[in-house]
């Protein structure tokens, strides 16, 4: 564990570096693979069938092979797209293929957790997996918990297992039913027991995406992360592109928010990190968010190998895997378009992995306008 925290902390210094003196990296290092696009929930929050339109299709195996051949040392491979990645059939084989081509590598995968059986467990546990982010915005609260706050609309909306609505402040985001708790529950207890046998364990980090008055439940979701053990929590900012009519927190809000987060994850001992609050170096280095810190070393794969430079760029096909060497993808004009000089028009209005609101009023808005960021 330590080894990789030296690491990472390397590879954060050579980022850092690279953004301060405005050098893209020779090949992208951080790559995120699109295994499928199925998806066992339908969360409101979701863009993937609403602003995205994705097709709800699996990457094959030839695919993944094909472009696992095109990666030269990365040092991250996301195996998620606007999906379920556990819905996969060959999700672990792609691990395990992802381990064996890069021994260095931190392979992981972003999961809602309701697929997390005892048995997804055995598959998680008996091979090496990096990373694993659990995605979860609220907590289910007992029946007649004084200190829970009042059901939403209780009745208005008929009840619907793949939406969130039960959540008393998040409805948006993902639907929590206790058997969530349950299998996270077993997961980490496991998890520790085998990083108590010295066998290696992954990483389960917390990702919390911001909503309106959420700071009570975010301190209760960083004292669940503590109470289990979590690696860490990451907060993620609400993109409402997809869906103008969802109110996000304001920026103010959104600072207190992550303010509030840290205070907690402090006293409990829990790392915690934002992706809009990445400290001073990183700020000063994004050159107070005249560009995305995402794109200097990052790709996103779709399920054909098509590339784009960001997730929910994912129409932006700036070259292919299956067909053409990684360099001749990130090096021709068009890739390096994004990185500037100047916003590229594509990322205009864009704040996903900015400090700051890009526009100053959050207020809700009448037309959705290109695709948004979000992370995986
Ligand atoms: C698209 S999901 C795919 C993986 C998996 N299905 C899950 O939900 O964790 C990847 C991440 O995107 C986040 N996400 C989805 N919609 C979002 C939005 N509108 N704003 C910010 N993050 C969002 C989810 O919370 C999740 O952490
Ligand atoms: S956020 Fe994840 S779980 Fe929810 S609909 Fe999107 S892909 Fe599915």
């Amino acid at each position: 564990m330590a080894k990789r925290r030296l690491l990472k902390l390397y590879r954060d210094g050579t980022k850092l570096a690279r953004l301060a003196l405005g050098v893209r990296a020779r090949v992208p290092r951080e790559v995120q693979l699109e295994v499928t696009n199925r998806c066992n929930l339908d969360c409101d929050m979701c863009p993937r069938l609403t602003l995205l339109k994705v097709p709800e299709q699996d990457m094959s195996l030839e695919t993944f092979e094909a472009v696992l051949g095109r990666l030269d040392a990365p040092h991250s491979i996301t195996l998620t797209g606007w999906g379920e990645p556990l819905m996969h059939p060959h999700l672990f084989d792609m691990i395990d293929r992802a381990h064996a081509r890069f021994p260095g590598c931190d392979v992981g995968f972003t999961t809602n957790g309701h697929l997390l059986t005892d048995r997804m467990i055995d598959k998680v546990l008996e091979r090496r997996v990096s990373r694993i982010n659990v995605s979860l915005e609220e907590l289910p609260w007992a029946e007649g918990d004084p200190q829970a706050p009042p059901p939403r609309d209780a009745g208005a909306t008929p009840t619907n297992p793949m939406k969130g609505h039960e959540n008393r402040v998040a409805r948006d985001g993902h639907p929590t039913p206790p058997k969530v708790v349950a299998h996270l529950r077993r997961l980490l207890e496991r998890r520790h027991a085998q990083a108590a046998r010295g066998a290696p364990a992954p990483e389960v980090r917390l990702q919390v995406v911001l909503f309106p008055g959420s700071g009570d439940t975010i301190e209760r979701l960083v004292d669940f992360a503590a109470d289990l053990g979590f690696q860490a929590v990451n907060l993620v900012r609400l993109d409402v592109r997809g869906r103008p009519d969802l109110r996000r927190p304001t920026w103010e809000e959104e600072r207190g928010l992550i303010e509030r987060a840290r205070q907690r994850a402090a006293l409990r001992g829990v790392p915690l990190g934002s992706v809009n609050d990445h400290g001073v170096l990183l700020k000063l280095a994004s050159r107070a968010d005249s560009f995305c810190m995402r794109l200097d070393s990052y790709i996103y794969v779709d399920v054909h190998g098509n590339v784009a430079p960001c997730c929910l760029l994912r129409g932006h096909k700036l070259g292919n895997l299956v067909e053409q060497p990684l360099e001749a993808v990130w090096g021709s004009e068009a890739f390096k378009r994004f990185y500037g000089p100047g916003v590229h028009p594509a990322c205009q209005g864009c704040d996903a992995f900015l400090h700051r609101y890009a526009e100053p009023d959050p207020a809700p808005r009448a037309v959705a306008p290109a695709p948004v960021a979000v992370r995986a």
